[in-house]
């Protein structure tokens, strides 16, 4: 079983031409409502690869959440571990998609309201799984008792340092894998707790170049796959679910990034973080060229 333990949001996405200047008025060429969230994105992607998830989270007693919960159930990922709040509204994602990129601004609301207490009553959820994935759309005093309980059952964990915090010098230990982005991983290097040796954990994802990881000291690279990019929202999101399901499928570290790399690259082509997330039978066919 993999579990994601992480945020769900409600993505209101508006397509612009290009990014306002601070006071100016412009007119947008489309609107979306979409599920996102970081973690419930990293689910999603585990899921239409065919793997067994369950997701640990909150969202409000809302219709947002209410329609969350319906649907995550409806992909086929367990929620009995996802929580309705009522003291406050699920998380919210405003996303601006313009020139090819994005910008996202997050609301957190009933995300923040996954405590270490709330943990401590799902230890048996974390502790019974092979792969647990988080990333930093919660607490981080809710990442770090996850982390512990997974230290503790020998699980092994993947972090995906996103939106970037500093990393405290003790989660080193009981972090497996870290997955930053290019920008978070020059954050990370720069911290004066950083060691030479965490680079063996830290596989680097590096948008259209692909992605870099390090394996006694070497540095290894992985090139994404070209396509032609409509929204490159979730392509992290999809890089990590991937990661955790073919790790978890026993395949080594290289086949591993490649799979996932190949995965994150298919998700670009769609609209939405979740749109482009590709099946095992999708991915199959787009690395043997027959896409
Ligand atoms: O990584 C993309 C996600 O970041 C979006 O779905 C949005 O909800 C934010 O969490």
């Amino acid at each position: 079983m993999i579990t994601i333990v992480g945020s769900l949001n409600i993505d209101l996405i508006t397509k612009v031409g290009c990014y306002p200047k601070l006071g100016e008025t412009l007119l947008g060429s489309g609107f979306q409502t979409k599920f996102g969230g970081k973690g419930a994105n990293q689910a999603v992607a585990v899921r239409k690869l065919g793997g067994e998830v369950q997701m640990i989270g909150c969202v409000g007693s809302d219709s947002y959440g209410n329609d969350y919960r319906t649907y995550l159930q409806k992909e086929g990922i367990s929620i009995d571990n996802v929580e309705p709040v009522t003291h406050t509204s699920t998380g919210t994602a405003t996303i601006i998609v313009a020139e090819g990129d994005n910008s996202i601004i997050v609301v957190p609301g009933a995300n923040f309201a996954l405590t270490p207490e709330m943990i401590e009553s799902k230890k048996d959820a974390i502790a019974k799984s092979e792969v647990v994935v988080l990333q930093l759309e919660i607490p981080m005093e809710t990442v770090e008792k996850v982390l512990e309980i997974a230290k503790e059952n020998n699980v092994t964990t993947i972090l995906n340092p996103a939106p970037f915090q500093s990393i405290p010098s003790h989660w080193w230990e009981m972090i497996t894998y870290i997955t930053p982005n290019e920008h978070e991983a020059a954050q990370l290097m720069k911290d004066v707790h950083f060691k030479e040796a965490y680079k063996e954990k830290m596989i680097m994802t590096n948008g259209s170049k692909g992605v870099l990881y390090y394996r006694n000291g070497k540095e290894y690279k992985i090139s994404a796959p070209k396509v032609q990019v409509v929204d490159t929202t979730g392509a992290g999101d999809t890089f990590n679910g991937a990661f955790a399901y073919f790790l978890h499928e026993g395949y080594n570290l290289e086949e591993t990034c490649k799979f996932a790399t190949s995965a994150a690259s298919l998700s670009v082509t769609k609209f939405g973080a979740q749109g482009g997330m590709p099946t095992l039978e999708e991915l199959q066919k787009f690395m043997n060229g027959q896409h």
